[in-house]
């Protein structure tokens, strides 16, 4: 990069997370402060594709480090994965003179953000921004925090009533390649089982241990799915356990989007600043298309490309673990 950055756009995209707008607030008044203009781009790649761009000042982020959601909206492209959409997204970005952009977003929006670099040139940093904690380069991705900890209360909740009526719950928490959520909610709910897409389910054992369970009269489960299990989600498991057990009192619960929403919590607010500011600098010394991500509490850069390549791996002692526990 020969140009001293001097206009940069913003946007986040793919599914939100809570930590997003803290992620904007930090972006935005860190540029500010190195005297660099902004631009919020509103619902992601597509509205770079339609110029839905805005000039931000300070104000604009007051008052949002607390909020879920995102106040630049978001969106999945279609059209940003054809070469017609992006040369069209370029277009918009030169007309506005935007030098540089910072990405919030998943897996699918540094997969975008790779395609986009292949045929244009534009300085680029990203922030990792889903639920899901499915990217390589960082040990925490934002909104993870949030969403797992919304997970933790919604479960807690399920115990008490399963308690009360002697029931088995299939709970269905969110995570469509990865089991971060599932595997993190669950340890910290005690859950009997818990199923992920990192470890193949065989679906016997998960009976036999509920089998075993009923012999020596455990009278609640709590068995938590990750949507992408290999074998698949809370509804599959819940038919199986019914023809084999239809005597016991099973229900399901599907978690859902709850996860996405909510006020981040304080370690999400803290990773999104931290994560916010390194990003801008990062631009200013002439870093680009990397993810910025935590590792061991210590800013990485990780090439886009690599940081969507796989997730970094379940580690091997927390799924021991949970057999241990649940025992
Ligand atoms: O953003 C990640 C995620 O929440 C996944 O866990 C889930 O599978 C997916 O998004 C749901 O996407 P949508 O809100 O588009 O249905």
């Amino acid at each position: 990069m020969d140009k001293q950055v001097k206009k940069i756009g913003v946007l986040t995209s793919g599914g939100d997370s809570p930590g997003m707008n803290a992620a904007i607030r930090a972006i935005v008044r860190t540029a500010l402060y190195n005297k660099l203009e902004v631009y919020g781009i509103r619902r992601g790649y597509q509205g770079m594709i339609e110029g839905d761009i805005y000039q931000m000042q300070t104000t604009d982020v007051s008052n949002i480090i607390q909020r879920g959601g995102t106040i630049l909206k978001t969106a999945r492209s279609k059209e940003f994965t054809t070469d017609n959409g992006m040369r069209k997204a370029y277009e918009q970005l030169q007309k506005h003179g935007i030098d540089a952009l910072v990405l919030i977003g998943g897996d699918g929006t540094f997969r975008g953000a790779v395609q986009f670099f292949e045929n244009y040139t534009i300085p680029a940093v990203g922030l990792p921004g889903t639920i899901d904690k499915d990217l390589a380069g960082t040990d925490y991705t934002i909104g993870f925090d949030t969403a797992v900890n919304t997970a933790v209360e919604a479960i807690d909740k399920i115990r008490d009533t399963a308690e009360a009526h002697d029931r088995l719950f299939v709970v269905e928490v969110m995570g469509r390649d990865a089991g971060y959520i599932a595997l993190h909610s669950g340890i910290a709910c005690g859950a009997e089982d818990i199923l992920i897409p990192e470890q193949v389910t065989d679906i016997n054992d998960v009976l036999n241990r509920i089998d075993m369970d009923e012999r020596r009269k455990k009278t609640v489960h709590i068995l938590v799915v990750a949507e992408g299990d290999d074998f698949g989600g809370a509804k599959e498991v819940f038919s199986l356990i019914q023809q084999r057990f239809p005597m016991l009192d099973t229900r399901t619960c599907v978690l859902g989007h709850i996860q996405r929403g909510g006020s981040p919590t304080c370690a999400d607010r803290i990773l999104s600043s931290r994560l916010g500011h390194a990003a801008v600098m990062a631009l200013l010394n002439n870093k680009t298309q990397v993810m910025v991500g935590i590792i061991n509490n210590e800013i990485a850069f990780t090439p886009f490309k690599d940081a969507v390549k796989e997730h970094t791996l379940v580690a091997r002692d927390m799924l021991d673990m949970i057999r241990v526990l649940s025992t």
